[in-house]
């Protein structure tokens, strides 16, 4: 194996015109490729779909909680990483638009390794951001059910993990002579659960059973075809999207502005808080590049469409969270239905159940975007003999990824029935974060002074000047208003705590570390401002994760370089193309 080999990557023209039709002869299937009938509006509506969801809907309340009204700062500060990232992922959609995002344009930017990587990892914001969705769908429902006097049973209605974390976390109170009361809630629930449970080889049966049932329909709507999931998706954007704006309408009227004061009650530290949750809001717009190959002219509407989206989104995520921090105290929304309990809140109870109805109808069309995505990019994968050729098969009839379509359901469907929330929501965001960062990167390398000649490109402000200075007054504005974690950084950097205060460092030593390195470079080659604050913002974020976070995600790319050394080198066509 030579080095050279792991880097093979593919030409811009090549990868443009790689014809589908050699999609999977070779296993037997009917293939004229994808059907081309999505519009910019459609783009626009299923970027939107991706977008606003279980972030809005539900995780934002925990964020407020920690942060107060300036997480709606937070909200500004996220979007503008992410419109780096589109800008980026915008010139790739343009200049190759074919179905496989990220994964696709690291191919022909870093080479066919970091395109597996990229692949792997986007794995995380595909299929686990939709167990998060799933979960959160089902928190909804159950709970809707239960206001109308329809109780499903609790073992019916939680993850496994969940009731025996829970379960054991209650025992251990108990064991160490406390009352059941001091337990909280959700444990208490938990423990109830599996307690209430029926028995079930050995242990009990606890499972989520709606989140597997919401999987399992919008399984079977994406593997029936675009057409239909297109149509379903525009109606259930344009409910959720009327749901936002009444929620504001009505809501500015019960905002009281002292509510806002003080605007960061627990400092940067607490904005920061919120980082996975808010991040978790925005993931989607890139799940649009994914259909390249069903847009009716990708190369004008992808870019168009994912810019759209995403200034939809920023400007109704920043008002609807300064709407409910002004609406209640923020120290009330530590709770999971945060739009609707602020209505309940003011006594404006129809409003509160509207929204809890349309909270249903907004993940599952969450569910609906990224169960589209992830086959897609299997497909490609596939197609490029990374995967086995299965993976790109296309129905003979409704001409969808019929076989990657079903391991995707299964892959979210399972572990939905199965798994903890809290567990799966940082890995989404860390995994996505990685695979923008590495699409800011790519564009560095395919157009580093913005000379392409792609119907649209990120504009070129040169980084020569701009990177370092800007990185300096960043530096200046956290010595300013953070003092505290550069004091703590500097304390655990320098061995006070031992090694375990000075791992939880380590990502923010990488980050430092990407600084310098990308300072001298934009410096000496002067590089294009935006892919650079791009890479470096996702970073940012990145550091803000926790190194637990990083452990698992280093695991997974682990487990990800062993099949790619297991199976995908020696089955690359590229590979073969080039013996
Ligand atoms: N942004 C999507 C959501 O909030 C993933 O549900």
């Amino acid at each position: 194996m030579s080095s050279k080999s792991l880097f093979r990557r593919k030409s811009l023209s090549n990868v443009v015109h790689t014809p589908p039709a050699d999609v999977a002869t070779h296993v037997g299937t009917i293939d004229e490729g994808l059907e081309r009938n999505l519009t910019v509006r459609d783009l626009t509506s299923l970027g939107i779909a991706a977008i606003i969801g279980a972030g809005i809907f539900s995780t934002i309340g925990n964020a407020s909680f920690e942060g107060g009204p300036a997480v709606s700062m937070l909200f500004v500060f996220t979007a503008i990483a992410c419109a780096f990232s589109a800008l980026c992922y915008a010139q790739f959609a343009a200049t190759i638009p074919v179905s496989g995002s990220a994964y696709t344009y690291a191919y022909a930017s870093f080479g066919e390794l970091a395109a597996w990587i990229i692949g792997w990892a986007l794995i995380m914001e595909y299929t686990v951001g939709n167990i998060v969705v799933a979960i959160s769908w089902s928190d909804y429902f159950t709970g809707l059910m239960s206001g109308l006097g329809w109780n499903i049973p609790a073992w019916l209605t939680m993850g496994t993990q969940s009731a025996y974390i829970g379960y054991n976390e209650v025992l251990e109170l108990l064991q160490a002579g406390q009352p059941l009361s001091a337990a909280n809630p959700a444990q208490l629930e938990a423990y109830n659960t599996w307690l209430g449970a029926p028995d079930f080889m050995g242990g009990k049966l606890v499972v989520d059973l709606p989140a597997f049932m919401i999987n399992l329909v919008i399984t079977a709507l994406v593997y029936v075809g675009i057409k239909e999931s297109k149509n379903a998706s525009n109606l259930l954007v344009l409910l959720k999207m009327s749901v936002v704006l009444v929620v504001i309408a009505v809501g500015i009227f019960y905002v009281d502005p002292g509510n806002w004061s003080p605007f960061a009650p627990n400092g940067v530290g607490g904005v920061l808080k919120g980082v996975s949750a808010v991040f978790f809001a925005y993931i989607g717009f890139d799940a649009i590049s994914t259909t390249a190959e069903e847009c009716k002219d990708p190369q004008r509407d992808l870019p168009r469409a994912m810019i759209y989206a995403l200034i939809i989104c920023t400007i109704l995520y920043v008002i609807i969270t300064l709407v409910l921090t002004g609406m209640v105290p923020y120290t009330e929304l530590a709770v999971g239905d945060p739009l609707a309990y602020v209505f309940t809140k003011v006594g404006v109870d129809w409003l509160a159940g509207a929204v809890a109805v349309s909270a249903i109808f907004a993940m599952a069309s969450v569910l609906l975007v990224f169960q589209i995505g992830q086959p897609r990019i299997w497909m490609v994968m596939s197609r490029d003999g990374l995967l086995p050729p299965v993976f790109s098969k296309v129905h003979p009839r409704f001409r969808t990824p019929s076989f990657s379509t079903l391991v995707t359901g299964f892959f979210v469907g399972v572990p939905a029935l199965l798994l903890n929330m809290d567990l799966v929501i940082d890995l989404t965001s860390i995994g996505t974060l990685f695979a923008f960062a590495l699409v800011c990167g790519g564009i560095l390398i395919i157009d580093p002074h913005g000379t392409s000649t792609a119907k649209f490109k990120v504009p070129y402000l040169n980084g020569r000047y701009w990177v370092p200075v800007l990185l300096a007054l960043g530096g200046v504005l956290v010595l300013m208003y953070n003092r505290e974690s550069v004091d703590e950084f500097w304390s655990a950097v320098g061995g006070n705590g031992g090694f375990e205060a000075f791992r939880h460092e380590i990502p923010m030593l990488v980050f430092l570390i990407s600084c310098v390195v990308l300072a001298v470079v934009s410096f000496v080659k002067r590089l294009s401002l935006l892919p650079v604050l791009g890479l470096l913002t996702n970073l940012y974020l990145m550091t803000q994760l926790g190194v637990s976070n990083w452990l698992l995600f280093t695991v997974w790319l682990l487990i990800g370089l062993a099949i790619y050394f297991g199976y995908s080198y020696k089955n690359s066509k590229l590979a073969k193309t080039e013996d």
